[in-house]
């Protein structure tokens, strides 16, 4: 194949379709007129041109037509007349649509590969008019090495490729791309030139033999069968085809909707009609009768009832009585039923008790087995769903979990084991409204129980059969803690799909969030930065050490931890659905110290390379004696010197890359708290300050950022990141400095 040159024709083509859409004026061709009966012209206009009848808003001659879009001229020059609109020759009317005069593109070959005929062809319809051509259109090319572009102003290009080298290939109604290809159109199309070229270099040398012509054209599809080789054979095919498929051209009233006409008061539509806007991407609008109405919507007085019951075709055997819009069937005196030929037509009466009996007897029987059917389809239904929630009861551990805590290893007060039925209610069925969050980990909804605690439930990924042991054992040991630090986990429900938790439900949010800019910062001075802190490391530590199991949270950040109505911090997020791996000593929590003491996200593309990890970062400044440059102002303004060399110093310990190096979350837990007794500042601890701050925070901290974590949240320090684009909250620029 020879791609330059395509190019170049393709080039070539929109060119011409540029400079020759002006002045290209359309079909010649042999008129099909089809014979339309109906009264539908404005009274003393010319009703027919030859043998179309033109309908209103159509119409020849002033005062016959709508708009100017609709004036029809009638070429009595040419036997028969022809029906003319602009360039167009009209063949035919429906309600929709009108059909024109159709043009076929063709090239033809001799033996030796000289071109002995080649005529493009095309149609325009006037930009500004209502009419547009139908979807109900193909473009269509036959051929054998070829191939045929088709452009519509103002900016569109197809076309397709039909190929083959023998004659056996070519399937007769196939237009699939083997010796014909088809592609469909463009909505409000109103123009298009079409022309064909060969594929190969040998000039149709080849295949000459059994396809000398090539032919592309649009037209009605409906109208269109392809015959295979021996349309190529036929030296009659342009002719054919041009006489046979004709363009469909879709019409509207108007530019103006429905709506907009009716405002305007130039709606066209008469009584009994509905007013019906465009759907061709040409605004404007029609007009449809009524259900049993016909006529002219179009034209006073507008559609007329339809005499269902002179219609030939009534189903109507018995009295068949018209109405407006519809009619009615009944059976005359002495005669009972529905009068219908398909329906109960009409009986004989017999005596009245009898027969009142029976349909007394009928009814009831009836209304029994309806009650029956009803009564059994719940029953399976019901059975089904218990089925299926005892299996996924069983496939989540549910008997595991009752194993465990039968034999009392769990705190069994506090360990609810809830129905899917109640979680169901208390989430309005896990409506949209009600989502907290969602991550890697699954979805957060906010449920409120039948007793009105409200909670937070999270409904977990799928999970696999390995981590249920690891899940139960995760349940137990979290109900079993009880620290007014952690996030406090109510129950679990084990009947539905994927494992669902129950939480307390924290409200104000996570600290990543107020850290960076969601909410207000006054809340976040010095020493309640020190407080969370120290809060979060106790918490951490209490379960690393003094639990009867170690508890190892895996991922120790900012985002996982919660803060309620008095900002107490509330560690959230144990991976209930992870595994338990001793991690010695959690880096992670050093670098949630660098964030709060920075007010810096951990990792953030907007920094310059060097600085885009936190913890590097961190670590490096404090190398270069730059800590105070990298600190929040706030934070230097309101901490005490040594307070914040000691706490740099303990950060950069956490930050260790070596385990063995770390300190333990024990002896982070009391420097912290020691760190704590220095602040003493007298307001810091008024509450009244700090409340009337929550209360501005409750406005601007709306529920959904409660648990508005990233995905991939669990993926550890590495790609922390990811997910944290979202928060481009205010982030102190370090040159800030006193
Ligand atoms: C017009 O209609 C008449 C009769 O209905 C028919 O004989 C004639 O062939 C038609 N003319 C054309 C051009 O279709
Ligand atoms: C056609 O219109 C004329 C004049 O408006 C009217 O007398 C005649 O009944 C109409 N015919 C039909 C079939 O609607
Ligand atoms: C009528 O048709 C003839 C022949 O095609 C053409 O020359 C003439 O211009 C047409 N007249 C009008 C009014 O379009
Ligand atoms: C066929 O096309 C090639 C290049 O496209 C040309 O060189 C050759 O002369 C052509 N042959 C004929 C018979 O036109
Ligand atoms: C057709 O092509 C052949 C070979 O290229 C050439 O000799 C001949 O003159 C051409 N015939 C016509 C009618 O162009
Ligand atoms: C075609 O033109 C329309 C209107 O001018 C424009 O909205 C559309 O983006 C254009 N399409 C292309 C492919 O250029
Ligand atoms: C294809 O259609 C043509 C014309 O209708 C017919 O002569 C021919 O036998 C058909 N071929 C097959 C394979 O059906
Ligand atoms: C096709 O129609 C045109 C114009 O009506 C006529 O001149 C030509 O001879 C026709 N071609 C065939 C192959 O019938
Ligand atoms: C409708 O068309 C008229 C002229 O034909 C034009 O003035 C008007 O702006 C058009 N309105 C809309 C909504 O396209």
């Amino acid at each position: 194949m020879n791609f330059t040159r395509n190019t170049e024709l393709f080039l070539f083509l929109i060119m011409l379709a540029i400079t020759q859409s002006t002045s290209q004026s359309t079909t010649t061709g042999d008129v099909i007129t089809i014979t339309k009966t109906a009264n539908v012209t404005k009274p003393g206009c010319q009703s027919q041109c030859g043998n179309v009848t033109i309908p209103y808003p159509f119409g020849i001659g002033p005062g016959c037509f709508l708009s100017e879009w609709f004036e029809i001229t009638c070429n009595t020059s040419v036997n028969p007349p022809r029906t003319q609109s602009g360039g167009l020759i009209i063949l035919e009317f429906t309600d929709y649509t009108f059909r024109v005069a159709n043009k076929v593109a063709s090239r033809c070959y001799d033996p030796f590969g000289n071109i002995t005929e080649d005529k493009p062809a095309g149609a325009r319809l006037d930009r500004a008019s209502p009419f547009s051509f139908s979807q109900k259109n193909q473009f269509t090319l036959i051929g054998c090495d070829d191939f045929a572009l088709y452009v519509g102003l103002p900016n569109f290009t197809s076309g397709c490729i039909a190929l083959c080298s023998k004659p056996e290939e070519v399937v007769n109604g196939s237009c699939s791309g083997v010796g014909c290809c088809q592609t469909s159109i463009p909505k409000a199309l109103k123009f298009y030139y079409t022309s064909v070229a060969s594929m190969t270099d040998t000039n149709h040398t080849t295949i000459w033999s059994f396809d000398p012509c090539t032919y592309s054209f649009f037209g009605e599809q409906e109208r269109f069968t392809f015959n295979g080789v021996s349309d190529f054979m036929d030296p009659n095919f342009r002719n054919r085809t041009m006489a046979s498929v004709p363009i469909l051209v879709d019409w509207v009233v108007g530019n103006l909707s429905c709506r907009e006409a009716r405002n305007a008061g130039v709606l066209a539509c008469q009584a009994n009609s509905w007013c019906v806007d465009s759907d061709t991407g040409v605004p404007g609008y029609r007009c449809i009768c009524n259900n049993g109405y016909e006529g002219q919507p179009y034209l006073e007085p507008g559609c007329h009832d339809i005499n269902e019951c002179a219609d030939p075709n009534n189903l109507c055997n018995g009295v068949c009585t018209n109405t407006p819009g519809s009619y009615t069937c009944s059976c005359e005196d002495g005669y009972v039923g529905d009068g219908l030929k398909n329906g109960r037509g009409c009986a004989k009466k017999k005596s009245e008790f009898p027969v009142i009996k029976l349909s007394l007897g009928m009814g009831f029987g009836f209304f029994a087995i309806l009650v029956g059917i009803r009564w059994l389809y719940f029953v399976i239904k019901k059975k089904n769903l218990v089925k299926l929630r005892k299996k996924f009861f069983q496939q989540n551990g549910g008997f595991l979990l009752k194993q465990r805590i039968t034999t009392n290893e769990g705190n069994v007060d506090s360990t609810k084991v809830f129905t899917a039925l109640e979680l169901e209610k208390a989430t309005n069925n896990y409506a949209e409204v009600r989502i907290l969050g969602r991550g890697g980990y699954g979805t957060v909804y906010k449920g409120i129980l039948t007793d009105q605690r409200v909670v937070a439930i999270k409904k977990s990924r799928v999970m696999d059969e390995t981590q249920i042991e690891l899940f139960i054992n995760e349940v137990i040991i979290l109900t079993k803690v009880n620290h007014r630090n952690v996030v406090k986990l109510l129950g679990c429900c084990l009947e539905t799909e994927v494992p669902l938790l129950v939480y307390e439900y924290v409200s104000n949010g996570t600290l990543y969030n107020h850290i960076h800019g969601i909410g207000t910062m006054t809340w976040l001075s010095w020493e309640n930065r020190l407080r969370v802190a120290a809060e979060a490391a106790g918490a951490l530590s209490y379960l690393h050490s003094a639990t009867s199991t170690p508890i190892f949270h895996r991922d120790v950040k900012s985002a996982n931890i919660l803060l309620d109505d008095n900002y107490t911090t509330k560690i959230a997020d144990f991976g209930a659905s992870y595994p338990l791996i001793k991690h010695k000593f959690p880096r992670s929590f050093g670098v949630v110290l660098a964030e709060l003491l920075t007010g810096k996200k951990p990792l953030c593309m907007d920094r310059i390379e060097d600085e885009r990890n936190l913890a590097t970062y961190f670590i490096m400044s404090l190398k270069g004696d730059r800590l105070f440059q990298i600190l929040e102002p706030r934070v230097v303004r309101e901490g005490t010197l040594e307070q914040l060399q000691q706490i740099g110093e303990l950060v950069k310990r956490c930050l260790n890359l070596t385990g063995d190096e770390r300190p333990t979350m024990k002896e982070v837990a009391t420097k912290l708290e020691g760190l704590r007794k220095f602040t003493q500042h007298p307001w810091a601890s008024q509450h009244g300050d700090d409340e009337e701050n929550a209360n501005l925070l409750n406005v601007e901290n709306q529920e959904t950022d409660l648990y508005d974590e990233p995905i991939n949240q669990h993926s550890g320090i590495g790609d922390i990141s990811s997910g944290f684009s979202i928060n481009t909250g205010l982030v102190y620029p370090s040159n800030i400095l006193r």
